[in-house]
């Protein structure tokens, strides 16, 4: 059979948690922008699933708060954090470093934090900001933490994508990192293909390592994800509070992909409400995906010889 397409009015996956590991005992997880939203959501889940969980961070005072708040309402003393600016790649270096210090192995890696600007910003690195962020964080992250994920298998990691993906629009790859290039929406949804064109990518090079890669779109949620923004941010958070669900309810599909058995052996999907969906048709073009690979490889080869 093949992959259904996604429909918005298929009911929510009704049985999820029991279908989960009853428990993530012995098992470590790092949830990046586990501060807030969707990643505090899924942090305190696999933290109730008794899960060892490295909450990632980029403000000391909340993240420090956010895990008193995890391990008071668990129960579970196995609840740290780490601290990085995710949009600069000196940090994410760093953040690597800490986390192969700190973990001995790491069982489920959540590429989560991510953001949507509303005005041109550039990062440290010179780069467009929602791609720094929201793209090459994740691909930088995850391909530093490969021998210690391969090293874990079976490891899971889960890339928080989005619907908005599936407007991404035409696109030249190449002009993705330039400052200024496009409009802010057209830019998140772009890296937000480009989450599931690294999926799909990864998946490929990870075939047979016990290493499973998927992707997600967590549905509309209620968080301040536009928070960066000033004034126009608090309106766009307003219009999505009106219409979205709980960040609880966002993080479902996340833990699930995280820690049911169902899914233990599944790699290279696209999942929304539990389910795997067809993603757009560009984030299926092989070429597209590799060529991405290598610009993202280039676009983070200067920083690894930064002191
Ligand atoms: N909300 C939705 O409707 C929706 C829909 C589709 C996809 N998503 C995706 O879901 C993911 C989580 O979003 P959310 O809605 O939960 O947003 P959120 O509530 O704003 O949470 C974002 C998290 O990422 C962290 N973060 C932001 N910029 C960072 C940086 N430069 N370095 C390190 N951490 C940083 C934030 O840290 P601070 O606490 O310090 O700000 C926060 O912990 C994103 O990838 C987003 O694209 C969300």
């Amino acid at each position: 059979m093949g992959i259904q397409a996604w429909d918005p009015a298929l009911p929510n996956h009704d049985s999820i948690y029991a279908m989960m590991y009853p428990t993530m005992e012995g098992k470590t997880c790092l949830v990046t922008g586990g501060s807030d939203g969707i990643g505090y959501a899924a942090a305190l889940e696999l933290a109730r699933m008794d899960a060892t969980v490295l909450v990632v961070g980029r403000n000391a005072e909340k993240t420090e708060a956010a895990v008193a708040r995890i391990r008071r309402e668990t129960g579970n003393p196995l609840v740290s954090f780490l601290l990085a600016d995710l949009s600069s790649q000196r940090e994410v270096r760093r953040l690597a470093a800490e986390v192969k210090e700190k973990a001995p192995r790491l069982d489920v890696l959540l590429n989560n934090a991510g953001a949507i600007f509303l005005s041109h910003e550039t990062s440290v690195d010179g780069i467009e900001m929602t791609f720094a962020l929201n793209h090459l964080g994740y691909f930088l992250l995850t391909t530093l933490l490969l021998d210690v994920l391969e090293q874990s298998a079976p490891a899971r990691i889960i890339n928080v994508s989005s619907s908005s993906h599936y407007s991404a629009g035409n696109f030249r790859l190449e002009d993705l990192p330039r400052p200024g290039n496009g409009r802010s929406y057209q830019a998140y949804g772009r890296s937000k293909l480009c989450n599931v064109l690294f999926t799909y990518e990864l998946a490929r090079r990870l075939e047979g390592s016990g290493v499973t890669v998927n992707a997600l779109h967590p549905g509309l949620v209620r968080t301040r994800i536009a928070r960066n923004n000033g004034v126009l941010g608090r309106v766009a958070n307003f219009f999505i509070g009106v219409r979205g669900v709980d960040a609880t309810r966002g993080a479902e599909t996340p833990v699930y992909l995280a820690s049911s058995p169902e899914v233990e052996t599944v790699t290279g999907k696209f999942y929304i409400d539990c389910r795997a969906v067809a993603s757009s048709p560009l984030s299926y073009e092989t070429g597209l995906t590799a060529e991405l690979w290598e610009l993202s490889e280039r676009l983070t080869a200067d920083s690894a010889t930064e002191d």
